[in-house]
């Protein structure tokens, strides 16, 4: 039987145990010793069954206002607990802001990223659109659509890089330009796109070769389109690349899947056709003849058009493939592609400039 008297040194107990915790384990120690299931108020709270039953209200009002004080005397030591935890971590975890700081070189994007961002920007601010195609393609895209013979010497494996089993028909795309079928396989007329994308062929790795490179196509198909169209398109590209001075030319040239093809020149970078006829100052990034080749280009093939669907009496276009690799070379005057794939954070960030 518990008496009131017994309930006054049963909280004083406690409260001076829970003083006495000088760390949180310790409290919570005193805290089963003190309010846990086998602690003195708990017996007397289940104590309070077998009283009279006169006596068991004012029993209950007892013990319940003890268990009361020594909830809350539990609280309050454990904010402090909690408050000088808080304390002593702060204080351990402080940081002096004011001590030197350990530089981390800092990254760039590869110079190839750069100018695909550069290049697809002249086009998006034109209102074409940027697509994208699989790397490993289709033989019958990469090159039956686009009106290349059973025979035609780039299918060779010599050339092009088969996926194993060679059955399945499936090529590391030697050129971006499947892209341009499958766009216009997909796409409702006009269309007007520009493709940045890795390109593949069984090359040696040189100072002018790799066998994975870069290129971006481009494509343009609506009523009217000619080759005026594409010469003020190209030439647009290079002012906004390289700068109003920039000049291009067109000469003739053969692709399966545009007629007429040409091959597209740009001034050279390195003389601006300074050793033209000049042998006192020859140039050998253009071999003297004062142009470097950027790419190819044409007016769609008819047969590429109707291959996908289109009425060629209504409808005609452009299309033009450049290297980018050779691009970046042209702008930032790089001369050993090897450069490009080794992966070099200071190439890329000498050629770029920093992260754009
Ligand atoms: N696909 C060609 C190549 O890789 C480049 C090319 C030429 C793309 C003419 C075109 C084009 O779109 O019209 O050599």
């Amino acid at each position: 039987m518990t008496s009131t008297p017994d309930l006054a040194v049963l909280v004083k107990e406690a409260l001076r145990a829970f003083a006495a915790a000088t760390t949180m384990e310790e409290l919570k120690a005193a805290k089963v010793a003190h309010v846990g299931e086998n602690s003195p108020v708990a017996l007397a709270n289940r104590g309070i069954a077998d009283l009279p039953k006169e006596d068991r209200k004012t029993a209950g009002q007892a013990i319940g206002q003890a268990r009361g004080e020594i909830a809350i005397a539990y609280r309050s030591r454990e904010s402090e607990h909690e408050a000088q935890e808080l304390e002593a971590r702060l204080l351990a975890e402080r940081v002096d802001v004011t001590l030197p700081v350990t530089r981390r070189p800092q990254g760039a994007l590869h110079p190839v990223t750069t100018m695909f961002n550069d290049l697809c920007d002249v086009f998006v601010a034109m209102g074409w659109e940027v697509m994208e195609g699989p790397e490993a393609e289709a033989e019958w895209l990469n090159f039956d659509a686009l009106n290349f013979t059973p025979d035609h010497p780039s299918r060779f494996m010599s050339d092009t890089l088969f996926v194993d089993p060679p059955e399945h028909h499936l090529v590391m795309r030697t050129h971006t330009s499947p892209v341009q079928m499958r766009t216009l396989l997909t796409h409702d007329l006009p269309v007007y796109i520009v493709v940045p994308g890795k390109t593949y062929r069984a090359d040696e790795y040189d100072a002018t070769h790799l066998p994975v490179f870069h290129q971006l196509e481009g494509l343009a198909v609506d009523k009217g389109l000619s080759m005026a169209d594409l010469k003020g398109t190209l030439d647009h590209l290079a002012k906004a690349m390289f700068g109003d001075q920039a000049r291009t030319r067109l000469r003739p040239h053969y692709f399966p899947f545009t007629e007429p093809s040409a091959e597209i020149d740009i001034d050279c970078f390195v003389c601006h056709g300074q050793s033209v006829g000049n042998p006192d100052q020859p140039c050998r990034t253009c071999k003297s003849e004062g142009w470097i080749e950027w790419g190819g280009c044409g007016v769609v093939n008819p047969k590429v058009l109707q291959a996908a669907g289109i009425d060629v009496e209504i409808y005609s276009g452009f299309a033009f493939g450049m290297g980018v690799d050779r691009t970046v070379m042209f702008r930032h005057g790089a001369s050993d592609l090897r450069d490009f794939a080794e992966g070099d954070v200071r190439f890329s960030r000498q050629m770029a400039g920093g992260v754009r």
